[in-house]
């Protein structure tokens, strides 16, 4: 099957973002066909800082080549690598009722708090559109905020096909129900916005003093502890197995250690996890030529995969006359 995602170029990544959304995709490379960019176009809605955004995109790509992105198996680019989406962006826009931009949470979010939006905010799921149908993925996996752009997507397709035929492939989003939501530091959902996060590729001394800041019950040290609700134990079982969890458990149920142990514990585990990562990290940082040349090389399967489609489209719509 394949499937489409678009990478937010946004910065530092977290162990929520990975297990939430980056291993999933690392894993299903094995039987699927994998279409992933870095979203660089829509990254300009929030970031207009020219060294930041080339700096931001660099580094995604950087962090997701450490992680297991396998361009052997998998189609990975940088989405203005692919002119083609802009001008299926700009035909899709023919096929988008205002109102139905006018309705979507994440523009009407950004107005009830007072940002000062402009055409790229609210045109932002035509755009989204346009990454997918120029693919024509089987399924885009997303977090529940990007259902409704998703359904934008489909919306505007049923649209174009209602005029034109059957040319554009009614898009399908799944939402893994499987996928945890990773607790940061304090207990809530972890994210950047919520300052509680513990980064996947962060010194080994600062890593420390985020794990040490986790929110955990006081009890005395020789007393034996609950795991089922300690944001240490929901945190140290993504990265452990069965009998590992078990032991952990024990430790906790057996009293005589306290959570300053677990959280030495958990920062050795996490540490220990990423290593493999962390080195091919320090490799493509070094070698960041070879990233750019892996970029090339993915954008010229992508516009090779887009052509088909773009051909119908222009056919269809007398572009191409
Ligand atoms: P943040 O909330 O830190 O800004 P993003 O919204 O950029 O993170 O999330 C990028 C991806 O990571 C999304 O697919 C999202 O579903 C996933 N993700 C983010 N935080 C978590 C979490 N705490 N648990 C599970 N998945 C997460
Ligand atoms: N809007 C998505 C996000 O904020 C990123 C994205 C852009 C995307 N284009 C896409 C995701 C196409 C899936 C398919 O995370």
């Amino acid at each position: 099957m394949r499937l489409l995602t678009g990478i937010q170029p946004s910065g530092d990544l977290h162990i929520g973002n990975y297990f939430g959304s980056i291993k999933p995709m690392i894993d299903a490379q094995d039987e699927n066909e994998i279409f992933a960019f870095i979203a660089n176009y829509h990254a300009m809605t929030t970031i207009n800082d020219g060294e930041k955004l080339a700096h931001l995109t660099m580094q995604a790509a950087t962090d997701f080549l450490a992680l297991g992105m396998d361009t052997d198996k998998s189609t990975f680019w940088v989405q203005s690598d692919v002119k083609e989406t802009l001008e299926l962006y700009w035909i899709l826009s023919s096929f988008t009722p205002t109102g139905l931009l006018e309705r979507a949470h994440s523009y009407k979010d950004k107005v009830a708090h007072g940002f000062a939006t402009n055409h790229s905010l609210f045109s932002y799921p035509v755009l989204m559109a346009a990454d997918i149908l120029l693919f024509s993925p089987d399924i885009i996996p997303v977090g529940k905020d990007q259902i409704q752009h998703v359904e934008i997507a489909r919306d505007i397709a049923i649209k174009f096909n209602n005029r034109y035929g059957d040319i554009l492939k009614i898009p399908t989003y799944k939402v893994d129900e499987n996928v945890a939501t990773v607790p940061g530091i304090d207990g809530q959902k972890m994210s950047k916005s919520y300052n509680n996060t513990i980064n996947i590729f962060g010194e080994q001394k600062l890593q420390l003093k985020k794990i040490k800041k986790i929110i955990t019950q006081d009890i005395a040290l020789e007393k034996p502890k609950e795991y089922e609700n300690c944001n240490v134990y929901n945190i140290a079982k993504l990265f452990l197995n069965e009998q590992e969890c078990l032991d952990l458990q024990n430790r906790y149920k057996k009293g005589g250690e306290g959570h300053g142990h677990f959280k030495l514990y958990l920062a050795d585990v996490i540490w220990e996890y990423y290593k493999p990562f962390r080195e091919r990290k320090i490799y493509y940082q070094a070698h960041q030529d070879e990233v750019r040349d892996i970029l090339h090389v993915g954008a010229i399967k992508a516009k090779e995969a887009a052509q088909e489609m773009i051909q119908k489209v222009r056919q269809a719509t007398g572009i191409a006359y």
